[in-house]
């Protein structure tokens, strides 16, 4: 059951791996999914397709319990505000383990009074499923 702290807001929450529902923005289980899942705003502007850096977090413990970067990601970061060597999107990192992330100073500031985002209907709609998350056993 990998747990995941989001600080500042230190809101720890916890999954069973391969149970929790696709939410249908970024990568299946990654931060920003388990972050939709279980109640905890983390703004996601593309949609998790990896086209903004809206979802940026800063790796404080779990490097390791975070799947690798890809190319594309690390070609996204660089252009993401305020960039740390631990670094990650969001969208894009699959939680493995337990992990504690801190969301940054400017990021969070893109989150309106009451939580909602100030986005709001500018967030494109959800993805379409990919092929390798899809059940496979239709017996
Ligand atoms: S939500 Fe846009 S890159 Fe992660």
């Amino acid at each position: 059951m990998p747990k995941v702290t989001f600080l500042p807001a230190n809101v720890t929450v916890e999954f069973e791996s391969g149970k929790l529902p696709y939410q249908e923005h970024g990568l299946p289980e990654s931060l920003l999914d388990v972050a939709l899942n279980l109640g905890v705003h983390l703004e996601h502007a593309c949609g998790g397709n990896c086209a903004c850096t809206t979802c940026h977090v800063v790796v404080k413990q779990g490097e390791d319990n975070l799947s690798e970067a890809s190319d594309d990601e690390l070609d996204r970061l660089d252009m993401a505000a305020d960039l740390q060597l631990s670094s990650r999107l969001g969208c894009q990192c699959i939680v493995k383990g337990d992990v504690v992330v801190e969301i940054p100073a400017w990021n969070r500031n893109y989150i309106s009074e009451g939580g909602a985002s100030i986005l709001g209907d500018a967030i494109p709609p959800p993805k379409k499923p990919q092929p390798h998350v899809q059940a496979s056993d239709t017996h």
